[in-house]
């Protein structure tokens, strides 16, 4: 159960502590803000409201204990991370229970979230070695005028303190793809979990406590974003932040100093089906994608273009799995769950009235109690209803039909997110011309969008975000290039 066995020390009486200088504290602010659970909308948990001067002194620790982190040998650092990835896939089921608690995850996914996590950890280790261990060697006569003078040595050194703020939906996963790549560059890590979400972080966090790494390089402040989040992302001892989200981390790169940035802030992810596509395969994708966690992933199935000649088939088919999705509690592994928030189910139901009005063909009747929504696809969707272009984060998908792949691609293209897409096709030099007209960080073929296996590369372009996710991505995201040059007195060929 959350919050007991080893997990014990995380817990002040009714609310989970923060963690910083390897110590799990209680706030001196005496205030705790509520995680309230989407399901039964009742409070939940507890986690502690850190104040302004906990951020200062957890920045201190990281700073100072970065320093010792960088010197300590990269196979070490490997061998920490395998420890605490073993430790957090032994716990899976407790920080499992926190997530279906905090974020209404179905149990079988939330128990999927950790055991990737683990093995994102366990990668990002091993790849860290090989990457990290080699640098390169550029000798200067390659360029026009010069002689072999000069030996040039390069290698990746840590940035500094690295800023991890993950989203609700993938709270331990999205935050470990951050802490293990920060570690094994050699930088410190503080981590600000969102609010639901943040006590499956504290658990995960604990791992890594027990795995026995340095005190003050990892620390986890919790608190209201509105009292500690521009301070934490404006702080000055931080030297990147890695951001997954919404559109607050626009607000957040236009706020940061010369940093780098990694962020990830959503997708309209378009799934555009030809005429000779296999429409089993893609209906069974459309339902994959699309309604997987109620569409709470940012790599959802966000519309669908159909090629009018197809659109009704397709239709039918989809109709006929939406049919069979079960809608429920998370405990009970149904397929679709409450989703995260009560503002966000008004939401979803705001471009569903939307659509309504503005003459969409509702599939399935719109049904909603509490924050629990039924799936729902709306077919004959037009441009100039909201839901064709903003991301429900929910059960509901709209259908558009097009009359050319033009049409499709050019939808695609005109919306502000560019996060992933995919095209059904038996033909592959379509697929590719499709692909490379796309304008989005990654195109499926024949597949729903989707981030893993997580040493993909994965980015999105235009307001989905930027820099380059996946583990080696992050891991030099996360280094900068550090060269030292040899210069020698006279000429010097070996073997010369
Ligand atoms: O919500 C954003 C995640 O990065 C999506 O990850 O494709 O594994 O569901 P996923």
């Amino acid at each position: 159960m959350a919050g007991t066995g080893i997990f014990t020390e995380i817990l002040d009486g009714e609310v989970y502590k923060y963690y910083s200088d390897g110590e799990w504290k209680t706030s001196s602010s005496g205030k705790s803000v509520a995680i309230v659970n989407p399901t039964t909308r009742k409070t939940q948990y507890k986690v502690q409201a850190c104040t302004q001067e906990e951020v200062n002194k957890v920045m201190e620790m990281a700073k100072s204990a970065q320093k010792s982190w960088a010197k300590t040998p990269l196979w070490k650092r490997a061998e920490l991370l395998h420890k605490a990835a073993a430790i957090l896939k032994e716990n899976k089921a407790p920080i499992a229970e926190s997530l279906v608690k905090e974020i209404a995850k179905p149990a079988k996914d939330s128990v999927t979230e950790v055991v990737r996590s683990g093995d994102l950890i366990s990668y990002c280790a091993e790849e860290g070695v090989r990457i990290l261990g080699e640098g390169k060697f550029l000798l200067s006569d390659s360029f026009p005028g010069n002689e072999r003078t000069k030996y040039c040595l390069t290698s990746k050194i840590p940035l500094g303190v690295v800023l991890a703020i993950p989203p609700f939906n993938y709270p331990v996963n999205l935050a470990v793809s951050k802490i293990a790549p920060a570690l094994i560059a050699g930088n410190s890590l503080v981590l600000k979990p969102p609010t639901q979400g943040a006590v499956s972080c504290l658990h995960m966090v604990h791992c890594f406590h027990l795995a026995g790494f340095p005190k003050g390089l990892i620390s986890c402040i919790t608190g209201k974003g509105s009292e500690i989040g521009d301070f934490l992302t404006m702080h000055p001892a931080v030297n990147c932040i890695s951001f997954t989200g919404g559109d607050t981390g626009i607000s957040i790169s236009k706020k940061a100093g010369m940093i780098p940035l990694q962020m990830e802030l959503g997708g309209k992810d378009a799934c555009i089906v030809l005429e000779d596509a296999d429409l089993d395969l893609v209906a069974s994708n459309i339902i994959k994608g699309g309604f997987s966690y109620s569409g709470q992933r940012c790599t959802a199935v966000k519309v669908v273009l159909v090629m009018e000649s197809v659109a009704d088939e397709l239709v039918e088919k989809v109709k006929a799995k939406v049919a069979k999705l079960t809608v429920g509690p998370p405990e009970e592994n149904c397929d679709i769950t409450a989703v995260v928030s009560e503002s966000s189910a008004n939401f979803i139901e705001g471009l569903v009235m939307d659509a309504k009005e503005k003459g969409a063909t509702f599939c399935q009747e719109y049904k909603r109690d509490g924050n629990l929504i039924w799936p729902l696809l709306l077919d004959n969707v037009r441009p100039d209803m909201r839901i064709a272009w903003e991301e429900p984060f929910g059960p509901v998908l709209p259908v558009l039909r097009i009359n050319s792949v033009e049409e499709g691609i050019n939808h695609c293209n005109a919306s502000n997110f560019g996060l992933q897409g995919c095209v059904f096709t038996k033909d592959i030099n379509k697929a590719m011309l499709i692909s490379d007209a796309m304008e989005t960080g990654t195109v499926q073929i024949n597949s729903a969008p989707a981030r893993g296996p997580d040493h993909f590369p994965f980015q999105g372009l235009k307001d989905s975000g930027i820099g380059s996710q996946g583990v080696t991505n992050s891991i030099n995201l996360m280094t900068k290039v550090k060269t030292t040059v040899i210069n020698l007195p006279t000429p010097s060929y070996s073997m010369g």
